[in-house]
């Protein structure tokens, strides 16, 4: 007989062993895809001979004791090699791994972790409808805008993307939980990226190698559009990189104007990447790379909670009061026994069973529950504004009293 907490213990070492995967899969597409970029600009006129043999590129390396030679044809090999390297599959895994997580943790776990009764009383077949469609939908939008005229307007179809985007992380946030509402954004574009490989940049270079076989000039139009996409994918790391690990911090996605914070994020990490773009072709343009750094510290500076004024925060709780407080709305997750059918292990290996345990977490409790109202996690035990005001002025005179 497989018992609630057995399930419980399963899923959590899945999700441990999913996460994993989808990390180091994401380090190899990544990491690949960052090296090629790079080493298509770093390329360097080759000498005569390679020339001769059709060779554009040529570039030395050294690395872990060994020097590589590299070289880039204008079109093709006279011959085809025996094995031709494909780097593929990182990107398909590391979306099958993302997908496999959000149905585990979202769609399995929607009572715990996508619906928000708050914002809309889903049952868990209408938000799992509502999270599938919309990532389906904003893929097939995104496929449409790549098949347009717009494709030819870089700037153009970047700020448009830029705007659906976070649109699209508004409408999602109306429906759901604000972290749910924030990887599906990051999820989304995931998507995108992954199916530029499977849907562009694959099949372009299956044309380029049977063109080669066949001893036929290939077709250009397919490898500048698999090259556009490539392009977008590029842009596309640093913000997508970004929102998945913004997922873990509530003055993101927690906030008041989240999604407007996401597109925020997607436009400065958009912009940071095009400076790093500009440089590997030798144009270095520091101000860039500065002025998103300045536009963050704006973000910072902006999105930042008010502080809690005690005149504000209403009838001053006791000790005791306050500790009780705090044990009725977070200790049923948060304690070495909780009661939760869901967390059966304190979350986060945060403990709220004493007090001493309550007052060495005051810092911790004030940004999760107070500043913002990420936990209760996702308000499971209905903790009130009025509690949130109480609870942050008795951490506002504790901090007053050292
Ligand atoms: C329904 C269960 C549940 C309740 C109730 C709950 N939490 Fe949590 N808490 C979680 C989960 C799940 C996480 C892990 C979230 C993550 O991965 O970021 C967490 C994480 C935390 C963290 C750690 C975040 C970090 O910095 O790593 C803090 C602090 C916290 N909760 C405080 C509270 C406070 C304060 C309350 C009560 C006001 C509360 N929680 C109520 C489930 C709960």
């Amino acid at each position: 007989m497989i018992d609630a907490q057995l399930t419980a213990y399963l899923s959590d070492w899945l999700s441990l062993l999913l996460r994993f995967l989808h990390v180091v899969t994401a380090i190899a597409w990544i990491g690949a895809s960052f090296y090629f970029v790079w080493l298509d600009n770093a390329l360097e006129e080759p000498p005569k001979w390679k020339k001769d043999k059709g060779i554009k590129g040529d570039l030395w390396s050294i690395h872990g004791g060994g020097f590589y030679e590299i070289a880039k044809y204008t079109l093709a090999p006279e011959a085809m090699p025996k094995h031709l390297h494909w780097f593929k599959w990182e990107a398909y895994s590391t979306w099958i791994t993302g997908a496999l997580l959000l149905t585990l943790l979202y769609y399995v776990g929607a009572n715990s972790y996508l619906i928000d009764p708050s914002k809309a009383d889903l049952t868990p077949w209408q938000a799992i409808a509502i999270g599938v469609g919309s990532l389906l939908g904003g893929f097939l939008i995104y496929e449409a805008a790549v098949r347009s005229p717009l494709i030819n307007h870089g700037l153009t179809f970047g700020l448009v993307m830029l705007v659906l985007v976070t649109l699209f992380a508004w409408g999602l946030n109306q429906l759901f939980g604000a972290r749910a509402a924030y990887i599906h954004v990051g999820a989304l574009i995931g998507s995108c990226m992954a199916g530029n490989v499977l849907l562009g940049i694959m099949p372009a270079q299956r044309g380029l190698v049977e063109a080669v076989k066949r001893g036929v000039e290939p077709d250009p139009k397919p490898a500048l559009i698999a090259k556009l996409r490539s392009t977008h994918n590029n842009y596309a790391t640093l913000p997508v990189l970004f929102i998945m690990l913004s997922n873990h911090y509530p003055m993101t996605y927690g906030h008041e104007y989240g999604w407007l914070i996401l597109g925020a994020l997607a436009l400065i990490g958009g912009w940071a990447r095009h400076f790093f773009n500009l440089r590997h072709r030798g144009i270095v343009k520091p101000w860039i790379l500065v002025s998103a750094l300045l536009a963050f510290c704006v973000l910072l500076i902006l999105v930042r909670p008010a502080p809690v004024a005690i005149s504000n925060s209403g009838e001053a709780l006791t000790n005791t009061e306050a500790v009780a407080l705090v044990q009725k709305r977070c200790a049923t997750c948060h304690s070495a026994t909780p009661t939760d059918k869901v967390f059966t292990a304190a979350p986060s290996g945060i403990i709220f069973d004493r007090e001493d345990q309550v007052r060495g977490l005051i810092d911790r409790i004030e940004a999760r529950a107070v500043l913002t109202h990420d936990m209760p996690f996702m308000n499971k035990t209905g903790m009130t504004d009025e509690e949130r005001a109480k609870l942050g002025g008795w951490i506002a005179r504790q901090r007053q009293q050292h």
